[in-house]
């Protein structure tokens, strides 16, 4: 097996480790998670093994960005698996920190993003939710000080607000988005996936189905809204509880109306069972 990479537990064994990488002039990028890991965490750590000669990968269940009846306690984890997967893709350290180490009693400091985490998106179903995200991935750029941050498309209004805070705050590093890797009956990898049961696992692929359909209808010129009802109806047909299915301006996630509105990105949110999931593709 190759060597395990470092796993660095408080801030300042932190910056002793990346020290010698910018002092070396060695570029270096950090993949934010929560563990779980999969395919589409490695295929952010595959770009950002492109762009930088030196890769961290964080490891944090950010308790922030859960509401107190989502799954924080029972969310995947699963670190030694987290360790050899990503020892086998030769990152050079695991920044893990335990939660009094991110958030020491005392902690009273938050971000509240606006713009694209405020869209009526996600924000709508989990308005804590991006306030947690950009406090922990501000504190994430500060500790570990990359060039670059890789950030999954998969989460679209994520990386549309990181991008921006990254912009808004003059945060010295370049935020880069990374394809959504899929299933081969296109179902987005997702450390959720694994609550399907086998009857929702067999109808998760409708939401990609029902994106892809749509965005090509629009493609073609027919209405936005009549495009999308039909997606909604389709979904809801499939015994999909819809959140949204919407279209939005592909950077500020704004309500559009037609394709002289600018680049699209069609999204869409849904539970199944107990399981949420949320997925998108460009027009
Ligand atoms: P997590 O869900 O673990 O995802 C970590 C990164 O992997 C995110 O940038 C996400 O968009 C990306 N990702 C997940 N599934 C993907 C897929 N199928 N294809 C490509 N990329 C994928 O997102 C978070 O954690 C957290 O909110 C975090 C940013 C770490 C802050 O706590």
């Amino acid at each position: 097996m190759a060597n395990r990479p470092r796993v660095l537990r408080t801030v300042p064994s932190l910056r002793r480790a990346v020290e010698p990488f910018s002092g070396a002039g060695e570029r270096l990028a950090l993949v934010p998670t929560m563990g779980a890991l999969h395919a589409g965490h490695l295929a952010l750590v595959r770009e950002a093994k492109r762009r930088a000669r030196r890769v961290a990968v964080s490891i944090f269940v950010n308790p922030t960005q859960f509401a107190p009846h989502e799954d924080f306690s029972s969310y995947p984890r699963d670190f030694t698996t987290d360790l050899r997967i990503l020892a086998e893709a030769k990152v050079d350290l695991v920044w893990a920190p335990p939660a009094d180490v991110m958030y020491p009693v005392g902690f009273a400091t938050r971000i509240e993003p606006a713009g694209a985490a405020k869209a009526g998106l996600e924000d709508r179903f989990r308005p804590h939710f991006f306030g947690g995200v950009a406090t922990v991935c501000a504190k994430l750029f500060l500790q570990v000080a990359p060039d670059f941050a890789l950030f999954g498309e998969k989460d679209y209004q994520q990386l549309r607000m990181i991008t921006q805070m990254a912009k808004d705050l003059d945060l010295p590093l370049k935020v880069v988005g990374v394809p959504t890797v899929r299933e081969k009956d296109g179902l987005a990898l997702s450390s959720r996936n694994g609550y399907l049961s086998g009857a929702e696992r067999d109808v998760a692929p409708t939401l990609y189905r029902v994106l892809q359909k749509s965005a090509a209808r629009i493609r073609r010129g027919e209405p936005i809204s009549a495009v999308l009802d039909d997606g909604r109806a389709e979904i809801t047909r499939a015994g999909i509880a819809l959140d949204y299915l919407e279209a939005r301006h592909a950077l500020t996630l704004e309500a559009v109306t037609s394709r002289k509105d600018g680049l699209i990105r069609l999204l869409v949110a849904a539970k199944l069972g107990r399981t949420r999931l949320i997925d998108n593709v460009a027009v």
